[in-house]
């Protein structure tokens, strides 16, 4: 009898270890749900920079040569720090490099700083009107601290081939 009950015990035990192997727990049959916050177009660059070390002072020359000196960070695109600070830079196409309206000259300290310009900033940047020697494309300047001090000049005018007409407003 008692031989029969350790056995009962014996195959319990082991049914139930099967049991566990054979149904996970509720928790592994969950689908695991990430969460990130989504940021709007120039969302990010509305924010202050955490700490000086994310500083990066970035000077505009604006079509009538006026000097704007503003207080960037580090991964802020250049497009819409622009737009944070009433500086007219257009970006039409709101950085989806479907137009030119986001042209800037940058200065030949800092030109080389930049990752290079893919083939499609390329192919924009060649019927943008006044293109320069140092010409790129804002929207697709992201600022590093090695741009800490950047000199940014807009064209004496910009041509939308693309989007007619749109002017976006910061959000
Ligand atoms: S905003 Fe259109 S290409 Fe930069």
């Amino acid at each position: 009898m008692l031989i029969g009950s350790r056995l009962i015990q014996a195959g319990t035990r082991l049914l139930s270890s099967v049991r566990c192997r054979a149904v996970p727990k509720r928790v592994h049959l969950r689908r695991s749900i990430s969460y990130c916050p989504v940021l709007h177009h120039g969302e990010y660059e509305r924010q202050n920079p955490k700490s000086p070390d994310e500083i990066v002072n970035v000077t505009f020359i604006d079509r009538d040569g006026e000097v704007h000196k503003v207080r960037g960070k580090v991964g802020d695109n250049v497009l819409y720090l622009a737009h944070r600070y009433d500086i007219e830079l257009e970006g039409a196409c709101e950085a989806s490099l479907a137009c030119t309206t986001c042209h800037v000259y940058v200065h030949s300290d800092y030109f080389d700083k930049l990752p290079e310009a893919d083939e499609e900033e390329d192919d924009l940047l060649d019927i943008a009107p006044f293109l320069g020697e140092t010409s790129r494309l804002g929207c697709q300047i992201i600022l590093s601290k090695e741009l800490d001090g950047m000199e940014l000049t807009l064209p004496r005018a910009t041509r939308n081939f693309y989007v007619d007409g749109h002017v976006p407003k910061p959000h």
